[in-house]
């Protein structure tokens, strides 16, 4: 077990790129392999998410190779794979398992998904009951955890499916079903989540609608076979990784830092419009485009922060986001109160439980409900004097959420089991003491 500890530092300065999106690598793998040709797809995010799911799709025979930094996918065009008795083992990876069941329920393929202890407790009832609908067959179609084999169908049935939570893995995994399905295949959501996977299939060549009802729900809609065309793939910055050294440059003083190249879809976006709510200096610049992503560099500086409410309706476009806003949130004057986020519950690990206990225990306030939570800022000027060790749950964002804050407490904050932070952020550690962080393996 890793175990790493984070000390006070004066100042962060630089300009830095973090990897590729972890959303957007999966994605890309994934559409690659159904493309019709070949694609090289550049930035890919190299971190144990992302090569569960390159390893998974290689084991279902698709040829993916790296030359030099670029990675080539032999595309096997839609409804091609087959095979049975495969093992697939996604790690820790929620969007690899989740996704990876969408593209198997639409494939005469047969395998059973695996994952680590964390990933084994997360829900995945949300994905059999939409493909059970497509015609997929579950060993058990009452289990809600992996282990889970499943069978898929080569003609999936289109459907239109409600889904209760705005989630992207479980729009993304019935789109990946409806792929090789003859007809439309729906999806309507309460609030829109990220939507990579529709912008990937549009990039490609397929036909992918997004319209909102009257009722204000979202309404996804996916023309089935299409043709995949075979468009290289470049992945933007990921703005989850960019988080951690921006939040980071916020509560700590005298910081400026420039993330270059970061994807700001604005289904991505929430803790950025977050921050700047709470008086935070950031800036967008040389905003563009790549691959029907929009891309831009983001400036932060040491700043005073303001507790704000932050609305339901924001979740979506933050879910990854909350424990690293609860860091900032610490320095706030007053409260950071942040509303309907149970979802949070169900992450790597219980993410509210997680961030009020470690938050507690460096004399931070905090109040628990069942789905939301408030942070008691202690404002600009607060001594905190660290000194705690917090276990990471094997959720790299609550790794590096304290790994961040330990850089303004008076002594060390120790993380356990930060092995973990390789499943989204690799390079954390480098890029962090780069631009002037203290943070050391213990
Ligand atoms: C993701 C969707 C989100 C997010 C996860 C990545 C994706 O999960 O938390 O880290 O790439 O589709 P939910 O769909 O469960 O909200």
């Amino acid at each position: 077990m890793i175990c790493m500890s984070s000390h006070k530092s004066s100042k962060l300065s630089g300009n830095i790129v973090v990897p590729g999106d972890k959303s957007i690598s999966h994605r890309a793998l994934i559409l690659g392999s159904l493309v019709t040709g070949k694609i090289k797809v550049k930035n890919l995010l190299e971190s144990d998410d992302v090569i569960a799911t390159l390893e998974a799709l290689k084991k279902l025979g698709v040829k993916i190779n790296k030359q030099k930094k670029i990675w080539e996918i032999c595309g096997n065009g839609i409804g091609n794979l087959f095979g049975s008795n495969f093992e697939l083992d996604m790690g820790n990876s929620g969007t690899g398992a989740r996704l990876m069941m969408g593209i198997i329920a639409g494939s005469d393929v047969e395998a059973t998904i695996l994952g680590d202890e964390s990933l084994s407790k997360r829900p995945m009832k949300r994905i059999i009951l939409p493909l059970l609908k497509t015609g997929a067959f579950f060993d058990d179609p009452n289990v809600n955890n992996l282990p889970i084999k499943m069978r898929g169908s080569k003609i999936p049935i289109p459907i239109e499916y409600f889904s209760p939570v705005a989630s992207a893995q479980i729009k993304s995994s019935i789109l990946l079903a409806g792929l090789s399905s003859i007809g439309d295949t729906t999806v309507i959501e309460p609030t829109l989540s990220r939507d990579h996977t529709e912008r990937l299939l549009n990039y490609l060549g397929a036909k992918v609608s997004t319209k909102q009802l009257p009722d204000s729900s979202w309404k996804i809609t996916l023309k089935g076979l299409p043709i995949l065309k075979p468009h290289n793939i470049e992945v933007p910055s990921d703005p989850s990784s960019a988080a951690f050294p921006i939040v980071a440059s916020l509560i700590t003083p005298n910081s400026q830092i420039k993330v270059l190249n970061v994807c700001v879809n604005k289904l991505r976006t929430g803790l950025y419009t977050s921050l700047i709510e709470m008086g935070a200096n950031i800036k967008f610049s040389n905003t563009r485009e790549i691959n029907g992503e929009k891309i831009a560099d983001i400036s932060a500086k040491y700043s005073i922060l303001n507790g704000i409410r932050i609305p339901k309706s924001r979740v979506a476009s933050m879910i990854d986001e909350y424990p690293i806003l609860s860091i900032a949130a610490i320095k706030a004057k007053g409260n950071t109160i942040m509303e309907g986020i149970e979802e949070l519950r169900l992450k790597e690990t219980d993410r509210i439980s997680a961030m009020c206990k470690g938050l507690n225990s460096i004399g931070i306030q905090t109040i628990e409900n069942k789905n939301s939570m408030v942070v008691k800022g202690k404002g600009p000027n607060c001594v905190l004097n660290g000194n705690v060790s917090i276990k990471s749950n094997l959720d790299h964002r609550i790794a590096m959420s304290f790994l961040c804050l330990g850089l303004i407490t008076e002594n060390p904050i120790k993380v356990e089991n930060t092995d973990t932070i390789n499943s989204s952020f690799p390079s954390f550690i480098e890029i962090m003491n780069n631009i002037g962080a203290k943070i050391h393996n213990v």
